[in-house]
């Protein structure tokens, strides 16, 4: 579905990315692993053409999206939720719903059913529904930034460490969420820190450590514990 080849992504001098290479497969959870400041955010804004690679290449089937525009990208169907779910915290929860909508040029219509579906699938947002979103728990927002992402009608989902800051309990309701959407066949592509739980729901993994992929399978192949000691304790094997 989305065949990323040899990304390098700079901050100035720094080099955030250097040669990142990996498929997000169609029709499936791939998760990303991986320390803090390894480059899994700077991954997902270049995918989504808010920063701009080096070199490298993105193809989704034959298109080439390195390059273009983050808006464009949108309208590719490829869509961001974004770290810190990034609500518009004064917009009703209705609102920024249709905001999600905006991308889709060529489908204006269907938004009211769009809005209707995404309140079906989060009661919670229609108890909600003319509350700023800023008024919204930590959990509640998550949801939102997810309905409002699947009212861009995405081809494919990258998720940015939805469990961030939230209880361990709500955390189980967004992977619960998180793996519906996995089994109604979407494709999502997943940053995670709670490897644990992302590892349950993964198709396939990989782990990114300084700017590199280092690592990747399928979660059924490797010792979870090993794997999360050396993505987030920085351990390595004794080989
Ligand atoms: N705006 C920026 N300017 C300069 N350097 C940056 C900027 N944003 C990130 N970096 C650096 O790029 C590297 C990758 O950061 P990034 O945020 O992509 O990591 P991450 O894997 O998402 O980390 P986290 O788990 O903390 O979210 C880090 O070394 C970070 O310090
Ligand atoms: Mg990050």
């Amino acid at each position: 579905m989305l065949e990323i080849r040899d990304i390098k992504t700079s901050y100035g001098k720094i080099a955030a990315l250097k040669g990142v290479s990996l498929d997000i497969r169609d029709g499936g959870l791939t998760c990303l692993l991986g320390p803090n400041g390894a480059g899994k955010t700077t991954l997902i804004w270049t995918i989504a053409g808010i920063l701009k690679a080096q070199s490298g290449s993105i193809k989704m089937g034959g298109d080439e999206l390195a390059g273009l525009k983050a808006h464009q990208i949108v309208e590719k169907g490829v869509v961001t939720v974004p770290e810190n779910r990034l609500v518009f915290p004064e917009m009703t929860v209705t609102d920024n719903l249709i905001a999600g909508a905006f991308s889709r040029r060529k489908e204006k219509g269907g938004v009211s059913e769009d809005l209707e579906a995404v309140l079906e699938r989060f009661p919670r947002l229609r108890e909600r529904a003319t509350q700023e979103a800023g008024t919204l728990s930590g959990g509640e927002q998550q949801m939102l930034a997810v309905g409002r992402a699947l009212m861009a009608r995405p081809k494919i989902l990258l998720m940015d460490e939805p469990s961030t800051g939230l209880a361990p309990i709500i955390v189980e309701e967004i992977f619960e969420i998180i793996g519906q959407l996995r089994d109604e066949g979407r494709t999502i592509f997943l940053v995670e820190q709670n490897a644990n739980l992302a590892l349950d729901y993964a198709d396939h993994f990989y782990l990114l450590e300084q700017g590199q992929v280092t690592f990747g399978g399928d979660p059924g192949e490797v010792d979870h514990d090993e794997l999360i000691a050396r993505a987030y304790l920085g351990a390595r094997k004794a080989s």
